[in-house]
């Protein structure tokens, strides 16, 4: 392997190197301090990497995002959410029995215990259902305890399967119906969407277009390597909290408006437009706009410098959809119109900022009827497979160690206490 040299105060050291299975070529720094007493500063993180990683790779020049070496528009376009969870999570494919087993253990699960349907009673009906969501997930810890090492991925089978209902459960609170319990008879996300959906008072049939449609949209947010809410779940999994912490953690970060907490953003900010009569240039301007701290929400990616994808699927999937549904939704109009400017715009070109996956999964949650401040749950139900393939990788490599970063110190150097009474 090449050898990176550094030559620091008229010292030259040198640090190894090392590619990856896609070339990707990563200088190892772990004796940087001890060789010259300095660390690296990358705020951020842009071009710093946590660990070795055998479950996602993503291409940001060219647009590739594989799960496990698959591409994502042909898992995108051949399976269902379930195998993708089970080949994020082990590392392979399902077999028809493989995945047969899988769906049992998700459907076995998919009840939460009677008691924890006590604590919605204590949340206001205006809770944002991120916030009963990652508190929820926190809490099975409690029924839970820490299991024995060989029981671990139990408790990763345990957390796939209820985290769904306790999100529907979330979306049934804020709207005063009762809670629909999972049904053993349905696909994941189908019993979903009836969750979601049905009432006691009459039966509803989930339409197999929806159960497609949010087939897709959890399969292509399943996972993206270190995003900043999987970093997260890294982070706590490495002091050895249980897997709900983790978990949970990750839930917290994802919610923020520069993370997934975008897609809600951007229907926001969509309807903001059409309010205001449509004038997306007047937005596209305002987002360049320096004096000004309003972005064009679901445009950017620290690692696409390209297309995402994902946006380039869900676009294609929200016509088909809304077609399907016999639907027109203003707001996927001006969608197009506001990409088709902004792309066309030298600011936008120049800074690389393309539609990522947050830009058209809310008109598709519209489509199906979700709320806008459920579609962050909707972005949560798709990482948790990622999130616990990353928490299963750390928590198996023999070598983890706990998450400790360095700093450089620039506040105050010693001095000495004045008595209040002089200061
Ligand atoms: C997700 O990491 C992942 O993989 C995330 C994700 C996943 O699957 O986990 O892909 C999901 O989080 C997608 C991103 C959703 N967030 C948004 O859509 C919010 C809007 N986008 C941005 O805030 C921003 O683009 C980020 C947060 C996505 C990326 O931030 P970076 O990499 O830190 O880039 P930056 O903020 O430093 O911006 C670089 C420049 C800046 O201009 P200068 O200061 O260099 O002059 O681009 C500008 C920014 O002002 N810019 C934007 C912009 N995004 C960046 N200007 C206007 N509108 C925007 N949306």
């Amino acid at each position: 392997m090449s050898i990176a040299k550094l030559t620091l105060e008229g010292k030259e050291i040198e640090l190894p190197t090392y590619r990856g299975t896609e070339e990707e070529l990563g200088i190892d720094i772990g004796q940087l301090r001890g060789q010259t007493g300095a660390i690296t500063v990358d705020p951020g993180f842009g071009n710093s990497g946590s660990c070795n990683s055998e479950i996602t790779f993503i291409n940001g020049e060219q647009g590739i995002l594989r799960y496990r070496g698959y591409p994502i528009e042909e898992l995108a376009e051949n399976t269902t959410f379930p195998e993708v969870s089970y080949l994020l999570i082990y590392g392979e494919l399902p077999s028809k029995e493989q995945l047969q087993s899988f769906r049992e253990k998700l459907t076995y699960h998919s009840m939460i215990h009677e008691d924890m349907k006590k604590f919605f009673e204590g949340y206001p009906p205006t809770a944002h259902p991120m916030a009963i969501l990652s508190s929820m997930v926190s809490s099975l810890s409690t029924y839970y305890p820490e299991m024995a090492e060989e029981d671990g991925d139990l408790n990763v089978l345990r957390l796939l399967a209820k985290v769904k209902t306790i999100a529907a459960y979330a979306y049934k609170k804020s709207i005063g119906q009762p809670f629909i319990y999972p049904r053993n008879d349905l696909s994941y996300c189908a019993n979903f969407l009836h969750m979601m959906f049905a009432v006691p008072t009459e039966p509803y049939d989930v339409p197999k277009v929806l159960e497609d449609a949010l087939n897709v949209l959890l399969i292509l947010h399943a996972d993206h390597e270190q995003n900043c809410s999987t970093s997260t779940v890294r982070m706590v999994c490495s002091s050895q909290a249980d897997i709900f912490a983790s978990i949970s953690a990750g839930i917290c970060a994802l919610s923020g408006p520069l993370h997934g907490g975008a897609n809600q953003k951007v229907l926001e900010m969509l309807e903001m437009i059409q309010q205001d009569g449509g004038d997306y240039k007047k937005y596209v301007n305002l987002a360049k706009d320096k004096n000004s701290d309003f972005r064009l929400m679901g445009f950017g990616h620290r690692v696409y410098k390209n297309f995402d994808p994902r946006a380039t699927i869900l676009r294609k999937t929200a016509d088909e959809v809304l077609n399907n549904l016999g639907q027109t939704d203003p707001m996927l109009d001006i969608a197009k119109h506001l990409a088709e400017v902004a792309l066309s715009d030298e600011y936008f070109v120049e800074k690389k900022l393309y539609p990522n996956v947050d830009f058209y999964s809310g008109i598709l949650y519209r489509a199906m009827g979700i709320p806008t401040d459920m579609f962050t749950v909707m972005f949560a139900l798709g990482r948790l497979p990622g999130w616990l393939a990353h928490w299963k990788e750390l928590r198996d490599d023999p070598h983890s160690r706990i998450y400790r970063p360095r700093q450089i110190y620039t506040g105050a150097t010693q001095r000495e206490i004045v008595p209040i009474e002089k200061r």
